[in-house]
């Protein structure tokens, strides 16, 4: 691809402004020289304004998501694109969060612009784990995990009962949970189907990859051995 399609590709300008981006003597290589815009160059060593390039297509990012904040695109509220460069809104192809949490949810939330790898993730058939941390209104009643791990719990206004899911309780009114789908307010309404409330939710893994210790609003790009503990089994993230 044409080093100036690739670039304005990646939302740092239409094709006119990245021509005038080389025009100027912007875009450079990892040594310092001038880049034309017909140079073939390898991507990791293409600079602009002396910074790297972004990474090329198949991003994969993970973000501390925090309170407040929408998984949507146009909501008239704040984003999760507000959280990262503003290019990133416009590169092409699109970044996609993968699947969405709440506003009033937190923690490990995904986006790539490889639609194959996000729909590997979501699809029922992968089953891949999420695990959720949720402080409750109420004492747990005890029967929860049983019920919960039974598939057969229906949720008001469904036709298929939810998968078995685990629960483990973390003290009276704290307790993680570990799915393998994801229905629309999938947390809060099962606890809501025990009679229970919950007040705080937020997204501590999925599969195996943790939250860790990203500070909310904060993100990083992923790599292909990240992307692949998405895969794996929940593993204990917290000590
Ligand atoms: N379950 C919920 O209730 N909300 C989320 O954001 C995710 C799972």
């Amino acid at each position: 691809m044409k080093l100036v399609k690739l670039i304005a590709n990646l939302g740092y300008g239409s094709r006119k402004d990245v021509a005038w981006m080389f025009r100027e003597g912007r875009i450079t290589d990892a040594d310092g020289d001038v880049l034309y815009a017909d140079d073939r160059v390898e991507h990791a060593r293409i600079r602009i304004d002396g910074e790297p390039l972004d990474p090329p297509p198949g991003l994969v990012l993970m973000m501390h998501k925090p309170l407040g904040v929408t998984c949507s695109r146009k909501d008239p509220g704040r984003v999760v694109y507000d959280l990262l460069p503003p290019r990133y809104r416009v590169r092409e192809p699109a970044l996609s969060t993968v699947g969405r949490l709440d506003r009033d949810t937190s923690g490990l939330l995904l986006l790539t612009d490889d639609g194959a790898l996000l729909h590997r993730i979501i699809s029922p058939r992968a089953s891949v784990a999420k695990v959720y941390e949720a402080t409750l209104a109420e004492d747990l009643r005890g029967d929860e995990a049983a019920l919960f791990a039974s598939g057969t719990l229906m949720l008001e206004s469904e036709t298929t009962p939810l998968a078995p899911a685990a629960l483990d309780a973390l003290g009276p009114r704290h307790a993680r949970l570990t799915l393998h789908e994801g229905r629309y307010h999938q947390v809060r309404r099962m606890f809501a189907a025990t009679g229970n409330r919950v007040e705080t939710l937020q997204r501590v893994a999925i599969g195996a990859l943790c939250l860790g210790e990203l500070a909310p609003g904060a993100w990083r790009v992923l790599d292909a051995e990240d992307v692949a503990r998405a895969f794996g089994a929940p593993s204990a993230c917290r000590a």
